[in-house]
């Protein structure tokens, strides 16, 4: 049996003035899935990352993350939710006036991990992402791709379970946006789970990985897809 890593059965969500951006989302994505969300503007993409990060809560049903139940989790128990899900940004969301090393780093502080851990972690996962000479620039001296890939190595600094990407090529050029997904498609290969959400349709396309349809917040198509957990390989990334 493989497990969900992320359940949602019935999810509606209402914004405060009555606004439907969920009408009844059902979905479930297993350990080691790759999937890419995909939706018009306005479809609920970003809601229904919103209720994965605990940053909206349902107006009803269930939703499961890692085995925590966010309807009934506790204020205490968020962090480590939060810490569980690696997410990356359109916007890339670094600091500017901190290198690619501290801005990585300053991720793992925050958390109170101690230095010397912090000082292998960091060059392991800038290597990862394939920028271990870049440690020392700032990002407004990198390219679109090459921030994307800092923030990707930031949200790898805990070995999070799951990856969650919001339109993560949606402000870097195509060639660069397929040298992200492939990344990506690097990071599930060891057991990660990975969630992209673009409108993008060429981009998901292209990957042949299960791609979900929303639409007016409800799932209306669901395709394609086959599960890459490798779990001895898991341990590389790690
Ligand atoms: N905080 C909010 N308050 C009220 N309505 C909201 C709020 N956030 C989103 N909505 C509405 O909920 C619906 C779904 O929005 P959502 O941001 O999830 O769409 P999306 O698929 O991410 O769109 P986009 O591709 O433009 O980012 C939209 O009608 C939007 O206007
Ligand atoms: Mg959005």
């Amino acid at each position: 049996m493989s497990n969900p890593m992320i359940e949602f059965k019935h999810v509606k969500k209402v914004y405060p003035g009555g606004i439907v951006a969920l009408q009844d989302m059902n979905l479930r994505v297993d350990k080691g899935e790759f999937i890419f969300v995909l939706g018009h503007s306005g479809a609920g993409k970003s809601t229904f990352l919103k209720l994965i990060l605990h940053e909206e809560t349902a107006t009803e049903g269930q939703i499961m993350v890692n085995g925590y139940d966010l309807t009934k989790i506790k204020s205490r128990q968020i962090p480590y939710l939060r810490r569980s899900l690696g997410v990356v940004f359109q916007d890339f969301r670094l600091i500017p006036t901190m290198t690619a090393y501290e801005n990585v780093a300053f991720a793992m502080r925050v958390t109170n991990i101690p230095e010397r851990q912090i000082r292998s972690r960091v060059p392991y996962v800038l290597n990862l992402v394939g920028l271990r000479k870049k440690a020392r620039s700032f990002p407004p001296e990198m390219s679109g791709g090459e921030q994307q890939r800092v923030a990707l190595a930031r949200a790898l600094v805990h070995s999070p379970p799951i990856i969650i990407a919001d339109e993560p090529t949606g402000n870097i050029d195509p060639e660069l946006s397929v040298e992200i997904m492939e990344l990506l498609t690097a990071i599930n290969k060891v057991g990660i789970t990975v969630v992209v959400v673009t409108h993008e349709q060429d981009l998901a396309a292209q990957f042949h990985k299960r791609t979900v349809t929303i639409d007016h917040g409800a799932v209306v198509s669901d395709v394609g897809g086959e599960t890459a957990v490798a779990p001895s390989e898991v341990e590389v990334i790690r």
